[in-house]
């Protein structure tokens, strides 16, 4: 699919069923849902504390934030559940830490995974692992995390896993030069070797949320077939939050005008993660709670062989700091 200003506009006012009208009971469920202080995830975190979770886990970077999204939920919901682990994604040591905690405290099953923590950085940062921070964190560190807690995914009865992806992936330019088997290390590189790997802030943005949109796909299609994890990746829809605080004015004033509430917006990823008619559609993308078709890009062929071949250098980049990755991929995916 082509994204147009009418495909868009329309899209962004529709009215999005709310999770009360078809949220199951939580109750007995273990949930993480990462960038939770604020925005998108806090929203989603208040509507899944209504369904009562046995724990909610907002895994956050910044104790002090965490802490206040805690009172903040509780105040609205009453509900007491609810617990901050500190988790940056762009530190592989951290994402290590996080998993290494949830297993040593018990481990066990997690129910649902939201993969929402996220950057849109217009400037050349780096992460403390030295990627470029729009691939770091929006593709790197959601990988590495997903990687880390399949384990505990695969124990759940009917486990979700849901990605934050966007509908910027239809804006990806030239995405034909994302089939490479170095993508990763080329987009990274100080002295790119052409204008696609030139550092574009709003292009690589757009690229690191074509890579989530892709890794749903390839990752579901790697989960053994007798699995009943349910992968998604989710568009909420252009919404005003915290995320654009870096962007040119106009987007800023652009995004007032036309911007979904982050509550709203939550109403997708939510709808993803609990909604009984999402079990097993794994590898979906959604929009405003429906399935939508993503780009052109990713349906074709050589989106697949991208897919592919980002798996491939995902793996092989997270393995050298992280042996456990190979490890699990051996263990618990098909090839
Ligand atoms: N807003 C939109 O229009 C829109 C549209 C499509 C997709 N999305 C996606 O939705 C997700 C949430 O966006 P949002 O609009 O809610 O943005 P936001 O208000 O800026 O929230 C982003 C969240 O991610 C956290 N985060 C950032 N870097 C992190 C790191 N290294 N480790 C752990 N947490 C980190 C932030 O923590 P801090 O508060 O500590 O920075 C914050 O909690 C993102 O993945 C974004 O790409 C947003």
């Amino acid at each position: 699919m082509k994204m147009t200003v009418w495909k868009f506009l329309p899209e962004q006012y529709r009215t999005l069923p709310k999770p009360e009208t078809y949220a199951p009971s939580l109750a007995g469920k273990v949930v993480i849902i990462t960038g939770a202080n604020v925005g998108l995830g806090l929203e989603a975190a208040k509507h899944l504390a209504t369904m009562n979770p046995e724990r909610l886990i907002l895994a956050c970077r910044d104790p002090k934030k965490a802490q206040r999204a805690v009172s903040d939920i509780q105040k609205v919901t009453g509900v007491k559940s609810i617990e901050t682990w500190q988790l940056d994604i762009s530190s592989n040591a951290s994402v290590k830490a996080f998993a290494d905690k949830f297993a040593k405290e018990g481990g066990g099953k997690l129910d649902i995974l939201i993969e929402n923590a996220g950057v849109n950085v217009p400037k050349l940062e780096r992460t403390p692992d030295g990627w470029e921070k729009n691939i770091g964190v929006n593709h790197l560190g959601t990988s590495h995390l997903a990687f880390r807690m399949l384990p505990h995914l695969l124990q759940a009865p009917q486990p979700r896993l849901v990605i934050l992806a966007s509908d910027v992936h239809y804006f990806t330019k030239q995405p034909e030069l994302m089939n490479r088997p170095d993508l990763l290390q080329s987009l990274n590189k100080d002295k790119p070797a052409n204008k696609f790997e030139a550092f574009d802030g709003i292009q690589r943005y757009d690229i690191s949320k074509t890579m989530n949109v892709l890794w749903g796909r390839v990752l579901a299609r790697h989960i053994p077939f007798s699995s009943p994890l349910t992968v998604s990746t989710v568009n909420p829809g252009f919404c005003v939050s915290a995320l654009l605080r870096d962007q040119p004015i106009g987007l800023r004033i652009f995004a007032s005008l036309v911007g979904r509430t982050t509550e709203v917006g939550s109403r997708t990823i939510v709808h993803a993660a609990v909604a009984p008619q999402v079990q097993g559609k794994t590898g979906v993308y959604f929009s405003s709670c429906e399935e939508a078709e993503p780009s052109d890009f990713v349906i074709s062929k050589a989106g697949g062989e991208t897919e592919e071949k980002l798996w491939t250098e995902t793996i092989r980049i997270l393995g050298k700091v992280d042996p456990e990755v190979p490890r699990i991929v051996q263990t618990y995916l098909s090839c």
